[in-house]
């Protein structure tokens, strides 16, 4: 038991164990799948919203040198403005100037003579009259006669011609940058503007220009509302999650990245490798960035000077964690469905694994129940799978069937013993009645025959002769009953058991009764020869022979034939014949001392009684077959050894 129970958890352990196996691989596997495909698609989502972010951030930037061109012609237009700059009215020009200059966020709004020189300056009444000629907006002006517009930089002289604090904030020191561009000049000194200029006109004729720059060198105001206007303000833990930078050349003159310190990051450089990309090469640049102390994803895009030419870069760049934030989640959310879908497997497979196992439990259980001597059935639950009822259905058959052939075999058992024990008493009791009556007899019949002796011929003679044959008929039968109960040990030597059949036959053979029947002989000439009483074994033959030739009466076939049992080497006679055959409640009978179906005087029913005794002494056993109508057969086997 304790094995059988080994290996059925066995079984269960390598389905669950199996099942598990195929459970995690399948899930490590799409872990492993789902986690890279996330990490792909993310990344790739990050930068290209980071490219879309640097896109919009450059049109931005065109867009806002559009307006404020559109706004330059516009004011140029101005009749005011037409009238005052052609009657050259300094005093109300320089008013509307500096109101311009507040209202719109110039640093610099000059109106300048149709000869370049200077009319009005808003940072400064006092300063006029000098040239602008060498400004290429200008030069352009003055010789297209349309508006001009875009980024260009302004030599420190200049800017600082146009007003005191520009000049100030012009001024960069560079701050030495690993990954730089090695620089040989320690300050920046430019001065990186947008600048229009638009034509005044009195008619046809052009009677000045005006002239409108923003400084980008510090303008912190320019950068934060660009990156407001891109990232509508968007945090990642409480921190702006983007940041915008002008350069010029490599070095940051307008930026909202800051420094270790906090301060804005003015001053430092761009690696060498993003300069050489989108200055040098004018394409844009998209990367992971260590930004001061967090991870950016950074975009830079080159800035171009009227000429098309690079004049510095426009970057963006987002916190990494913004992105590592949608990673995070997604992911979280991706584990927890294959978390969710992998218990779920789990317990549908315990739950089927149950299902499949339990009939097979159910029937080694029973099994083993049956094995320790019960008829254990299984209940068939319905709500099992058709194999699995099946298999119990078919068990229970079988159990059926067990039981019945053990109850059949216990009944014969039973049933034999119960003969053989009845027949040993019954023996026993008859034998005790044989030898008290057998001496009184020999007294009755010894005096009988004196009597008759000295009565003949006399009328008693006849009495005394049915006196002495009755009690001859009685000693008879006694010496019948003492043959079946027989308890002294016979004289047994070997004996050839054809030739003892043979003798028994050819004295029957003359008998009147056995005048109509036809005997046949199956003599097996390699019967080996048995150790027996021969007076006894041939009573055996005649008392079978006559019994058979009693139930022919009308004739038959007499069957005698000899054999020897493979299996145990026993000697076989069969006596069969087609006589009337025995009834199925006589069958149970006949070996009982007086049980005859034969009219009185005819048998007294010890033949077979006598016979059973014999073989029972001579260790072996004898068996009936019959039918009624069809024939009877005796089967005697006597051991051979
Ligand atoms: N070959 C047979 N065919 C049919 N019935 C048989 C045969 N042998 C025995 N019987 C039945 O068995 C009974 C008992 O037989 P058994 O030889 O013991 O006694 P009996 O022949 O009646 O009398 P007895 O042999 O003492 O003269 C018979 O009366 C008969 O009914
Ligand atoms: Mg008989």
């Amino acid at each position: 038991m304790m094995l059988k129970s080994v290996r059925r958890s066995n079984i269960r352990f390598k389905l669950v164990f199996s099942l598990l196996a195929i459970v995690f691989l399948a899930g490590i596997l799409s872990i492993i799948v789902g986690l890279n495909v996330i990490n792909t698609n993310l990344v790739r989502d990050a930068y290209a919203t980071v490219r879309a972010n640097l896109a919009s951030a450059s049109e931005l930037y065109q867009e806002e040198i559009d307006n404020r061109s559109r706004l330059i012609q516009y004011l140029a237009k101005t009749p005011e403005i037409v009238r005052a700059s052609a009657a050259g009215d300094r005093a109300f020009l320089f008013e509307k100037l500096v109101q311009i200059k507040r209202e719109f966020g110039f640093d610099i709004v000059n109106v300048v003579n149709a000869d370049g020189t200077i009319l009005v300056r808003a940072n400064n009444l006092e300063a006029f009259g000098d040239s602008m000629n060498g400004y290429r907006t200008v030069q352009e002006v003055r010789r297209t006669g349309a508006p001009i517009a875009g980024t260009g930089v302004l030599d420190y002289d200049d800017i600082a011609r146009e007003g005191g604090d520009l000049a100030v904030r012009t001024l960069i020191p560079v701050v030495p940058t690993s990954h730089g561009r090695p620089r040989p000049s320690p300050v920046e000194n430019r001065a990186m503007v947008i600048k229009i200029a638009a034509p005044i006109r009195d008619g046809g004729r052009l009677t000045g220009i005006l002239y409108g720059a923003i400084l980008l060198n510090n303008n912190a105001a320019f950068v934060d509302r660009f990156k407001r206007l891109v990232f509508k303000g968007e945090t990642v833990d409480g921190r702006d999650a983007a940041t915008t930078t002008i350069f010029l050349g490599d070095i940051r003159v307008a930026t909202n990245v800051l420094d270790a310190g906090g301060r804005r990051a003015i001053g430092t450089q761009a690696s060498e490798e993003v300069y050489r990309q989108v200055y040098e090469r004018g394409t844009a640049w998209l990367g992971k960035a260590f930004v001061v102390d967090d991870w950016y994803i950074s975009g830079y895009a080159p800035l171009y000077d009227f000429d098309h030419k690079t004049l510095g870069m426009l970057y963006v760049g987002v916190l990494k964690k913004k992105f590592d934030i949608v990673v995070r989640n997604t992911t979280v959310s991706y584990l927890l469905v294959i978390l969710i879908s992998t218990i779920l497997a789990l317990a549908l497979s315990g739950y089927l694994i149950n299902l499949y196992t339990k009939p097979v439990k159910r029937i080694i259980d029973a099994s083993t129940e049956m094995a320790l001597g019960f008829y254990h059935r299984i209940e068939v639950d319905p709500h099992d799978d058709e194999d699995a009822r099946a298999l119990g259905q078919a068990f229970n058959g079988m159990v059926d069937a067990i039981e019945e052939r053990d109850r059949q075999l216990t009944d014969l058992a039973e049933r034999t013993i119960l003969k053989s024990e009845k027949l040993a008493s019954i023996g026993r009791m008859a034998s005790g009645i044989a030898h008290e009556i057998n001496n009184p007899l020999t007294g009755v019949l010894t005096y009988s025959s004196l009597l008759l002796e000295d009565m003949k011929g006399t009328p008693y003679e006849e009495d005394l002769k049915v006196i002495r044959d009755e009690t001859l008929r009685c000693r008879g039968i006694v010496r019948g009953i003492l043959d079946f109960a027989r308890d002294t040990k016979a004289e047994r030597a070997p004996a050839d058991l054809n030739a003892l059949i043979e003798d028994s036959l050819r004295i029957l053979e003359k008998h009147v009764t056995f005048h109509n029947i036809r005997i046949v002989k199956a003599l097996d000439p390699k019967l080996p020869w048995v150790n027996v009483d021969a007076g006894e074994i041939r009573s055996v033959i005649n008392n079978l022979a006559v019994n058979a030739a009693d139930a022919m009466p009308a004739g038959g076939r007499l069957t005698i034939a000899t054999s020897v049992e493979p299996a145990t080497g026993m000697a076989v006679i069969s006596v069969a014949d087609t006589g009337v055959g025995i009834s199925e409640e006589n069958l149970g009978k006949i070996f009982e001392p007086f049980f005859t179906t034969k009219d009185r005087g005819q048998g007294t029913g010890l033949g077979l009684a006598m016979t059973y005794g014999a073989i029972q002494r001579h260790g072996g056993q004898i068996d009936v077959q019959s039918k009624v109508g069809v024939g009877t057969e005796f089967i005697i086997k006597l051991p051979t050894r």
